[in-house]
């Protein structure tokens, strides 16, 4: 039997790794634009902080976990998400005596033991950012609004649900009513739902049966139970989104799927993936950093799934951006070869990717890899053309020819191609 990957998890071959980059890529640039800084943090941790930060009674923590005993006999467990070690590194590295507000940013893999499906795996990759030291809620529409430009800049687009999820002033008489209404058709719930209505009850808005969220579309709505600072805060965001012109529905039954939030959830959806169509979500969490140990300070942040952003992108055909080379050399016969490997070289110096042919192919065969690597330009090298002075340029896009004048020297020749060409 050959060896394979596991089930969920999965290889990211060169194919795609250019739009992984991209994404990355452009990510990083907005991320920086609004002032966030970059954190690496663990992919194991003690399993007590997620425990503690994402809620004994969620899905992630009572099923989906990837944990194990070290060789110590301590409980370890793979990060599920990214905000609790981002917390934890926070207090730990006292990160508040940097500044008040710390806004900070990390990418990497992710792992949930869930059934995998489309878009949904068991090692996923979030850019997952954190903004700690404010409760403003113009601060939840800047981040809102952040996770909205990504996506624009990346060219997807997605509708924008929020909710208030309240405080511990609020949320007490909310869970009441809300358990009356689920004690009054507990027998039409599955055995989570039943079970969670003692323990906590916000999560069974949260359950993935279509049958229990049959039973919940006359659910009471959470914000009809907001305290006045809860409801003032969730006015001002809704204020702010206006305001930047960012387009959004409330969706009053929007819990999300961990324990920590505390007013603003939001979520960032999709129909074009099928049943997963969440590609970003996040909300606040005021009281999770003081409720670890650290100080009392306030939170919020998002996520975005990298997957589900790929797989949007590789749905789209007119995909632009970096693909193969800026340039392919095809030479022809051994002087033209040797001048051509200087010039590729040269070239390389001044920034441009190029590549060409070290076996020898024909001329046909060589226009053939070319188009292969999706070279921008090709330019042909042959006898003639160093006894003439002069090489053809052709732009593989538009199938234009230019001349590239070979009188001068090398340096000439890799200034005037630089010139010549797009560069990606
Ligand atoms: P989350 O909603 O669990 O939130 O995950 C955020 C995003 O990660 C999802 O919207 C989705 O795009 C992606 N994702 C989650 N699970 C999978 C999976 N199994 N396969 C592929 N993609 C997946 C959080 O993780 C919070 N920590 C977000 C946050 C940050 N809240 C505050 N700060």
């Amino acid at each position: 039997m050959s060896l394979k990957a596991l089930k969920g998890f999965k290889d990211i071959l060169p194919d795609e790794v250019n739009l992984w980059q991209f994404i990355e890529g452009r990510a990083r640039d907005i991320f920086h634009r609004y002032g966030f800084e970059e954190i690496k943090v663990p992919i194991l941790e003690k399993t007590e902080l997620f425990v503690r930060t994402i809620g004994e009674s969620t899905d992630i923590v009572e099923k989906e976990m990837y944990t194990f005993k070290d060789r110590n006999g301590t409980s370890i467990t793979m990060r599920p998400e990214g905000t609790a070690s981002v917390i934890r590194s926070y207090i730990e590295n006292g990160l508040y005596v940097r500044g008040s507000v710390q806004r900070l940013y990390t990418i990497g893999p992710m792992f949930r033991h869930e059934r995998p499906q489309k878009g949904r795996l068991r090692q996923f990759h979030q850019m997952d950012v954190e903004v700690l030291g404010s409760d403003r809620a113009m601060v939840d529409t800047e981040l809102i609004a952040m996770a909205w430009q990504l996506l624009h800049d990346i060219g997807l687009e997605a509708s924008l649900e929020i909710n208030s999820l309240g405080c511990p002033d609020c949320r007490p008489s909310f869970k009441e009513t809300l358990q009356d209404f689920i004690n009054g058709r507990l027998e039409h719930l599955c055995e989570d739902c039943q079970r969670r209505s003692v323990t906590n009850p916000l999560r069974v808005l949260d359950c993935k049966s279509a049958h229990c969220q049959e039973q919940y579309t006359s659910a009471p709505s959470i914000l009809q139970h907001l305290c006045g600072v809860c409801s003032a805060h969730f006015d001002e965001v809704k204020g702010g989104l206006d305001l930047l012109g960012v387009p959004y529905s409330v969706n009053p039954r929007m819990v999300r799927g961990l324990d920590y939030y505390t007013r603003t959830a939001f979520e960032l959806i999709t129909t074009e993936l099928g049943a997963q169509g969440a590609i970003g979500a996040g909300g606040r969490y005021n009281g999770l950093v003081k409720q670890l140990g650290g100080p009392d300070v306030p939170g919020i942040g998002f996520a975005m799934g990298i997957e589900r952003l790929v797989m949007l992108l590789n749905q789209k055909d007119n995909l632009e951006g970096p693909a193969g080379p800026d340039l392919f050399l095809i030479t022809l016969g051994e002087a033209a070869y040797e001048k051509g490997f200087q010039l590729m070289q040269k070239m390389r110096s001044l920034g441009v990717r190029v590549m060409m042919d070290h076996e020898g192919r024909s001329m046909k065969n060589q226009m053939k890899q070319a188009n292969k690597q999706k070279a921008g330009f090709v330019l042909i090298l042959g006898e003639n053309e160093l006894e003439n002075k002069e090489a053809v340029l052709k732009d593989m896009l538009s199938g234009e020819q230019e001349r590239v004048d070979l009188a001068g020297n090398l340096e000439n020749w890799a200034a005037d191609v630089k010139t010549k060409i797009r560069q990606y």
